[in-house]
């Protein structure tokens, strides 16, 4: 029996080894993470992560080939193939801060695998790491080893959250890149013969190790851009009168350049996006290619203009100030269908509009209240480094409150702020909402999930993004 073993029970590492349990019944796989709290929940009733169809999969496998414990060296030493799936934050401190990636745990994950393997062990990159980092791996794993065979593969996971059983069950690709030696190939034909079991062979793709790297990193920026190419759209659609919805079902017909991701939004978020592309810029620069570095740079600067030019509309609108007016947000999570807040856009709005001073009232369906003042307390990019969590103070925001719906968050309210798209909120009674409002009373939607017409009937004044303004909001236009 084939024995597998992912380091880091997150929200890669998790649902993955998940599928593989569902669909290799004859391989063990065991999630091994130093969080016990985490390990703990995936062996309870209520999973760590929210994920549509999760729940399903890991009841069907749980105890039977599927495993979670927080006996990291136990499952990692009999394991015969061992995922690497921990946190790659982005270095908060010293050389390349604010743009390296920081390794801190991926090197401890590697030197422990070196200490207590007994045997040959292919190892995967699953977590997105920088270009050459399987060098620097394997560096650990054979000057420590006993005559013992490291075989690393890079093995780049696609799946986004809300839909990752869905992706993983039929993902578009599966990539796996290795040493182009013979030994390597034999551990490329191990790890396809796993993922053979369901993914048809013609869409599982070979290639050399630094191709899979980089090709992961060139997936997320390639579709963070087309989000800020929207973006950027949305903003001169909102100064000539054209709605970008429109534009970009005209633009998405071209079958070149497609349909989807070309949703205009407040702003992308998400553990990935921000993450991988400074992580590419700093490779291009560590490379002496500052054009493509600047290149891409762009893409997160267009992103935290549209989060700014938000908050500028949001208070400029309500008379250039939000001091002490309740604003209701609906939405925190990055994205619908998940109760992950990792880079969401909502911390900066909030943040922006708590700088300015409103009362901030918060609904979300998937996330809870301590989460959300731990994010607003939090500093840039502390969310992935487990040990800086602690630091966090959410007794500090004081202006926050967070409720149970969005009944409650707008009732008072001056104005509401529409920052994640969940289905719910296309369905509210606004005219409801309207009455229990303070007059004037404004809807910003970043999500363009309101009928905009239906609610300047009612008689809010609205914005969406990108769309034709409101002839209040032209008369107080938002400065940048
Ligand atoms: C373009 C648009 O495609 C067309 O819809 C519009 O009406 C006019 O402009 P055209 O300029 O005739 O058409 O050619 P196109 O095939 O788009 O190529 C433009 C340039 O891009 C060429 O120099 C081509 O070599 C280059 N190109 C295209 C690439 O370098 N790489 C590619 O993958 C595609
Ligand atoms: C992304 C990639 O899609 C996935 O392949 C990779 O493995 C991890 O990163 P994820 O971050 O889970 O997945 O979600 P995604 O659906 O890509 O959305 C990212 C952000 O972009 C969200 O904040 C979303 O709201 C925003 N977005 C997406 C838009 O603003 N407009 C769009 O049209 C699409
Ligand atoms: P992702 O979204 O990439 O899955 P997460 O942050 O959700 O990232 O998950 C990473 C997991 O890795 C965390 O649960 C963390 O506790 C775990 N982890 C980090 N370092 C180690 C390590 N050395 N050994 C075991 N688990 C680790």
């Amino acid at each position: 029996m084939v024995k597998i073993c992912c380091i880091g029970a997150g929200y890669v590492g998790g649902p993955t080894m998940a599928v593989i349990a569902l669909k290799c019944p004859a391989i063990e796989v065991a999630v091994v993470d130093i969080s016990v709290s985490r390990i703990n929940a995936w062996n309870s009733e209520q999973l760590p992560i929210y994920e549509p169809g999760l729940e399903d999969v890991v009841k069907q496998c749980r105890g039977k080939n599927l495993f979670f414990s927080t006996d990291v060296e136990k499952h990692v030493s009999e394991a015969d193939i061992v995922f690497v799936s921990v946190n790659t934050p982005t270095k908060t401190q010293g050389l390349g801060a604010g743009k390296a990636a920081d390794l801190t745990y991926w090197e401890s994950a590697a030197r422990m695998i070196a200490d207590v393997s007994k045997s040959d062990k292919i190892v995967v990159e699953k977590s997105t790491v920088p270009v050459k980092t399987a060098e620097a791996i394997e560096k650990i794993l054979t000057h420590n080893s006993k005559k013992i065979n490291f075989q690393i593969l890079s093995n780049p996971e696609f799946l986004a959250e809300g839909t990752a059983i869905q992706d993983l069950f039929n993902p578009d690709r599966v990539l796996i890149g290795g040493r182009e030696t013979p030994e390597g190939a034999k551990a490329i034909q191990a790890l396809k013969d796993v993922y053979a079991h369901w993914v048809p062979v013609e869409r599982i793709i070979c290639t050399n190790l630094w191709s899979a790297e980089l090709s992961k990193l060139a997936a997320n920026a390639f579709l963070a851009q087309r989000i800020s190419s929207v973006n950027a759209m949305s903003a001169l659609c909102e100064a000539t009168g054209a709605d970008v919805t429109q534009v970009s079902h005209a633009v998405g017909k071209d079958s070149r350049i497609g349909p989807k991701f070309l949703n205009a939004s407040v702003g992308f978020g998400g553990s990935c996006f921000q993450k991988d592309i400074l992580n590419l810029v700093y490779i291009c620069e560590c490379n002496g290619l500052p054009e493509v570095a600047n290149y891409w740079k762009q893409v997160i600067k267009v992103n935290d203009y549209q989060k700014t030019r938000f908050v500028n509309r949001v208070v400029s609108s309500m008379f250039n100030t939000v001091s002490g007016k309740k604003i209701a947000i609906l939405g925190f999570a990055f994205k619908k269908d998940t109760g992950d807040t990792r880079e969401t856009p909502a911390i900066d709005v909030c943040k922006g509009l708590l700088g300015d001073k409103a009362q901030l009232s918060i609904y979300d369906p998937q996330v809870s209240e301590d989460q959300i003042k731990r994010d607003l307390s939090m500093k840039k990019f502390d969310w992935d480094h487990p040990v800086h969590l602690q630091s966090a103070d959410p007794t500090s925001i004081t202006q926050v409150s967070v409720v149970g719906d969005a009944y409650e968050a707008t009732k008072g309210a001056h104005g509401i702020c529409i920052l994640t798209e969940w289905d719910e909120f296309r369905k509210l009674d606004y005219q409801r909402i309207f009455y229990n409002m303070q007059k004037p009373a404004f809807v910003f939607d970043g999500r363009n999930v309101v009928d905009v017409e239906k609610l300047r009937e009612i008689g809010f004044i609205v914005y969406s993004i990108g769309k034709p303004l409101d002839s209040w909001l032209k008369d107080m236009p938002a400065v940048a």
